[in-house]
């Protein structure tokens, strides 16, 4: 294995937000935390020595993404991976994915229509959706245990309304894990153009996904009303250097886009390090043929724990993600009893499945190496016995 994935990199005293503010989310900083979802790995070497090159020359000034290097990057990226063509056109930048949804939501609704989503979900969607003055309109998705159904009829009740302007997908979903299928996406756009809804597409864990599954950019069949956002900053564990993207078919709206960027919110310049990295990131191929392999076989390491240890808590294999949905509904525990015993017991920082909106699970980011991963069942085993 080339990138050295077991390797442990001490991550304390460098501001991180999983590291050395684990008190903010689990009362106490000695935890052991499997929490916000960026990774305990190196990004790959070619991006650490484009950025540093990039730190050798002295100045910092203002600077764009919008050229053929940044674009190109993203569009082949999909081409490659994906066998997705996109034209340069649609490209845009973004400081974070969420950025681009808050604007979505307001480019294609008013306060007090509302945002349908799949439920559980990403947290910050409850914030984003919420402090816009938009209603959330929640759509229960099944997850491994109920072989991630959707609710057909609940969704195009809801699509139907008119109140209902956007429809927020996740796509690989955040936190269940699941990949939508090529005939599911045809489902939800199909619903989304009969019902004059906005489609918003956040695919940031594309990359991650386990075979035989497969991810399809819900572009394929969405043409018009649509935005897709995402970023290499998962994968390649970039979140801190601020930079994401969108994909954009409709050019009314990209313009919009590009007014609410640079005018509205006077965002004058790129982040250079997140557009440099996201450019080196998407030529680094191989590291994701490695993470993947090492993650699935991590997601293995939890599986097999769980079956074999008779704690109450039961794992399927997500498909896609680096985040492990737990089911602890077996257990005669209160949610925040089952916290206090890991946190106080434990000393284990998982996250508590009511954050997503499901209190019968747990959240366990699993993107490190496998040692933390052993560390982090046995501190379970040792709060639940
Ligand atoms: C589904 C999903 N969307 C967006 C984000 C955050 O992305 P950004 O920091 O670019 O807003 C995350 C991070 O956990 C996520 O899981």
């Amino acid at each position: 294995m080339i990138e050295g994935f077991d390797k442990i990199i001490n991550r304390h005293n460098t501001y991180s937000t999983q590291w050395d503010y684990a008190i903010d989310r689990f009362g106490r900083n000695d935890v052991l935390p499997f929490s916000i979802s960026d990774t305990d790995f190196a990004v790959p070497k070619e991006v650490q020595e484009t950025l540093k090159k990039r730190i050798e020359h002295p100045i910092y000034g203002y600077t764009r993404w919008n050229h053929h290097d940044y674009k190109s990057a993203i569009t082949n990226w999909y081409l490659k991976r994906f066998n997705q063509k996109f034209s340069e056109d649609i490209v845009a930048y973004t400081p974070s994915v969420v950025f681009a949804i808050s604007d979505f939501i307001k480019m294609h609704s008013s306060p007090g229509e509302a945002v349908a989503t799949f439920i559980p979900m990403y947290d910050a969607f409850f914030n984003t959706i919420e402090s816009n003055n938009r209603l959330l309109v929640p759509v229960k998705l099944g997850d491994a245990y109920s072989h991630y159904k959707i609710d057909w009829d609940g969704l195009e009740r809801v699509l139907c309304q008119k109140n209902v302007k956007i429809f927020l997908l996740t796509n690989p979903h955040n936190p269940t894990g699941k990949v939508f299928s090529a005939s599911e996406l045809e489902h939800i756009v199909s619903f989304c153009e009969q019902y004059n809804v906005f489609l918003i597409s956040d695919d940031i864990h594309q990359d991650i996904v386990y075979k035989p599954n497969k991810y399809t950019p819900v572009l394929k069949y969405a043409k018009k009303n649509v935005v897709l956002c995402s970023s290499g900053s998962k994968t390649f564990n970039t979140p801190g250097l601020i930079g994401a993207y969108i994909l954009c078919p409709n050019k009314v709206d990209y313009e919009q886009y590009l007014i609410d960027l640079k005018q509205k919110n006077a965002l004058s310049s790129v982040s250079i390090f997140g557009m440099l990295s996201q450019i080196a990131e998407y030529k680094c191929e191989k590291y994701v043929d490695h993470l993947l392999p090492y993650l699935d076989k991590n997601m293995d390491t939890v599986e097999k724990f769980f079956t074999e240890k008779d704690l109450g808590l039961k794992f399927i294999k997500p498909q896609g993600t680096y985040l492990a949905w737990i089911d602890s509904s077996a257990l005669q525990l209160t949610e925040d009893e089952l916290q206090h015993l890991l946190i106080d017991k434990g000393h284990v920082g998982i996250m508590k499945g009511s954050t997503y909106g499901d209190q019968n699970r747990l959240r366990m980011n699993i993107a490190c190496p496998r040692s933390k991963v052993i560390e982090g069942l046995n501190r379970i085993e040792i709060a639940l016995s």
